[in-house]
């Protein structure tokens, strides 16, 4: 029996027990997706990467961390000082926290641009918002196990505002702390949590994600359905296969991600004071308060519409509500066409002054607030939620252009 009949031969075993063949033609070489995926259809398969590379090098560094209130900062600096390529490891999963969301915060913005939250595909955004979510609460609960004082203070901020909710807001914060201060309770929950609960909660969210896209088929630049023009084999006349065309786009987008995050990883690690603040390379110090408290900056955008509502308890709605929109969002865009390309000028100003609003609160968030400051946020917090809830008249009133029959380029 020659190599190759011997490959078929066990093939043929493996499929009768595991629909291995199947799954690959059906999700890979023989998956039709638009031809006409642009830079912006990367950044699905780049969030794919930085979470794998999140959950292996978080492992690695579960092996030499201790989450103990009295060891945790002090087995951090031992794993950038002592442990064998510790330092890589450790920048990996921080520069790679900042990476994960700059790679998620592109992919959302495709989906904007091009409309692919809109029908059939209502689920995969909706799906994508709760990745999101977990994502945020993820994130949040990482930064507070090298138990530094940006740690410390930070999670004390974000937990106290459970306390402004009613009648239940201060127990809500005890159980949540599993103390009256943040304590060895809190961080040893937190990392209980972080390293194996919601890394879990991802990768099955993530899965569903593309499930649910395989089920719709991508949209593309041109919001056009690739679906409804097939040739004389039922095979959409403007798609191609996923494999090999492309596995090899995605790995050559891989390629140029990876010298990118390798390059801020070996020199610039803390990313301007960014992605490591400076006070979290002191240890935690419940005693002394930092002078300025803010989260990483990709918290910002939603800790400035926090800060920009005076009252505690309707920050925190606003907080919650310019997440909360989002999962509507299919339902708020009247919009006849998909694509950004042939909408009007109402929908792309829209979209551009909510882009500039989102980065000008990324700022904010990251600056003590000052009288100029508050009020730039009132302005800016308004204009992200005037995006949304002005959508249903905007996307409706205005005149798009003809939607080409089959995809462009
Ligand atoms: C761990 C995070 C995530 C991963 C690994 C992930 C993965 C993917 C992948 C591999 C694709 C197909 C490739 C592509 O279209 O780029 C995709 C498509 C999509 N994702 Fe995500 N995603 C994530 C988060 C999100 C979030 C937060 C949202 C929105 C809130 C979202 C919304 C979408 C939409 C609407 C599509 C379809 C896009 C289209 O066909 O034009 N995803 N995602």
């Amino acid at each position: 029996m020659s190599e190759q009949d011997k490959k078929v031969n066990m093939m043929e075993w493996v499929d009768k027990r595991f629909p291995a063949t199947q799954v690959w033609n059906e999700h890979l070489a023989q998956y039709y997706a638009p031809k006409n995926f642009n830079f912006w259809y990367f950044f699905g398969a780049l969030a794919i990467l930085t979470l794998v590379i999140q959950i292996v090098s978080g492992i690695w560094l579960t092996m030499s961390y201790k989450p103990d209130a009295s060891e945790a900062f002090n087995s951090v600096e031992y794993i950038m000082r002592d442990v064998e390529w510790g330092w890589l490891i450790r920048y990996m999963h921080s520069t790679g926290a900042s990476f994960f969301f700059i790679v998620v915060y592109l992919h959302m913005f495709r989906g904007l641009l091009y409309g692919s939250y809109k029908g059939p595909r209502e689920l995969i955004w909706i799906i994508g918002c709760v990745i999101f979510l977990v994502l945020m609460a993820e994130a949040f609960m990482g930064y507070l196990l090298p138990w530094g004082q940006m740690s410390y203070w930070g999670a004390q901020v974000i937990i106290s505002l459970f306390g402004a909710i009613p009648y239940v807001g201060e127990t809500l914060a005890i159980w949540i702390r599993g103390d009256y201060v943040i304590s060895d309770a809190t961080l040893n929950r937190f990392f209980a949590i972080h390293v194996i609960a919601l890394p879990l909660v991802l990768v099955l969210l993530v899965f569903l994600h593309i499930v649910s896209l395989h089920h719709v088929g991508s949209n593309n630049p041109d919001g056009i359905e690739i679906k409804d023009k097939k040739d004389e084999n039922g095979i959409p006349v403007d798609g191609i296969p996923f494999h090999p065309y492309y596995s090899t786009k995605d790995l050559m987008g891989a390629v140029v991600f990876l010298f990118i995050f390798a390059f801020v990883m070996f020199f610039m690690p803390e990313g301007g004071g960014y992605f490591i603040e400076p006070p979290n390379f002191e240890p935690a110090d419940p005693l002394k308060t930092p002078e300025h408290i803010a989260p990483v900056w990709y918290f910002t955008p939603y800790y400035a519409i926090l800060r920009a509502v005076p009252d505690k308890l309707l920050g925190v709605i606003a907080m919650g509500g310019a997440i909360a929109i989002m999962f509507v969002l299919p339902w708020l865009d009247r919009s006849p066409v998909r694509s950004m390309r042939y909408r009007g000028w109402m929908s792309k100003v829209a979209l551009a002054i909510f882009v500039v609003s989102f980065v000008i609160l990324g700022f904010l968030g990251t600056q003590p607030s000052t009288p100029t400051y508050t009020l730039m946020a009132q302005i800016f917090t308004t204009l992200y939620f005037l995006y949304f809830i002005l959508m249903p008249w905007y996307t409706k009133i205005e005149k798009c252009k003809p939607v080409p029959e089959r995809v462009t380029k």
